[in-house]
């Protein structure tokens, strides 16, 4: 079942750009941004999908769009196979804004009950939901007494996200859950999102960290400049792609080391031991047949794919052309 889907969504910003006056007449140029062009995406129910793209990509334009705040320029979204705006589906669904607005003398426990009276949870509900919150998305005790002006940002990130499942949603969405933690913390978000997935909720976040995505992502959407450059499972994008083959072994022969260097993109030798890594998979055999011919040793055989992050990069920087920005004139 898919919970998001989107077809050809679009989104373009138009803005001021430019007044100039010329004799009597008066020019007001308009600023044309394609946040979004043609995004066609789905994540399926019960995947943790990641939102991937650097700044200005259109991630938050996405999740904007999702959650109803923005409208689309053209195009269409779903979300539980129902067109956006619809209250049933609305109320399943757990979101926290990139920069999510907190009312700073309100206590933390005063903040999430709020929200709890808005989604119409009954007091006893609201008490023990809220007290296992605090726990889940990692707080300290004094959390709940203290007003949100005195939360740091890592706090205040794990009390909007305690707010974003408050009503125990079957859609998460976030915008970059991860902004401003530290590494610990954002291992600990990594947690709550896995634990999610395992109560079979649907997660779908954007982020920058991408070795955070690429430890528990199902699949991922690369955006650049408001286009789709890929989509995919991770193991999918990445496997086809083995760069090259890490080979360590130790007792070779000399001669067997010099036969096989030319083929090595690298060949270190450290005292008994040598490394040589391969491009082919062919000259790997080679050096096993070596190494049982010779009786020496072989200590590891380790295929390299390219990281996710490796793999961005290129996608990123030969993705589809700029975004269309321009500009239109119109004489007032
Ligand atoms: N209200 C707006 N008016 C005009 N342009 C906008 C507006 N909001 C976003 N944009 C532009 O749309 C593009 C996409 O922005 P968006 O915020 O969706 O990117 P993002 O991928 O979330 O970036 P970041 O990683 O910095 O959060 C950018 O070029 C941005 O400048
Ligand atoms: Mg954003």
């Amino acid at each position: 079942m898919i919970v998001v889907e989107t077809n050809k969504l679009s989104k373009i910003y138009t803005h001021d750009f430019i007044d100039v006056e010329h004799g009597r007449l008066r020019f007001n140029f308009m600023r044309r941004t394609v946040a979004l062009a043609d995004l066609d995406l789905q994540v399926g129910k019960g995947e943790i999908v990641g939102l991937l793209g650097p700044n200005g990509a259109g991630k938050s334009t996405t999740i904007k769009i999702l959650m109803g705040i923005l409208f689309p320029s053209s195009g269409s979204a779903k979300l539980m196979g129902r067109p956006l705006g619809d209250k049933a589906v609305k109320a399943k669904i757990g979101f926290l804004p990139e920069n999510p607005f907190f009312y700073d003398y309100l206590k933390g426990e005063e903040f999430l009950d709020y929200y709890g009276q808005l989604y119409g949870m009954s007091k006893a509900d609201r008490r023990k939901r809220i007290r296992e919150l605090f726990d889940y998305v990692g707080l300290p005790d004094h959390a709940p007494n203290l007003p949100l002006k005195g939360y740091s940002k890592g706090m205040l990130q794990r009390i909007g996200l305690a707010q974003a499942i408050l009503n125990d949603p079957e859609v998460v969405v976030l915008d970059e859950p991860q902004s401003g933690l530290d590494p610990l913390g954002r291992k600990e978000i990594r947690d709550i999102i896995l634990s999610l997935k395992d109560r079979g909720k649907t997660v779908f976040f954007s982020s920058h960290v991408l070795s955070d995505a690429e430890l528990i992502c199902d699949r991922v959407a690369i955006l650049n400049k408001g286009r789709l450059v890929a989509q995919g499972e991770l193991g999918h994008l990445l496997s086809s792609k083995i760069k090259d083959y890490e080979v360590i072994v130790t007792g070779m022969r000399k001669e067997s080391v010099e036969a096989l260097r030319p083929h090595a993109i690298k060949c270190i030798e450290r005292d008994a031991d040598v490394l040589f890594i391969f491009e082919k998979e062919d000259d790997v055999r080679e050096v096993l047949r070596r190494v049982i011919d010779e009786n020496a040793r072989l200590v590891s055989v380790t295929p390299r794919r390219d990281t996710l992050e490796e793999y961005f990069i290129r996608e990123v920087t030969r993705g589809p052309g700029a975004a269309e920005t321009g500009a239109q004139g119109g004489a007032a």
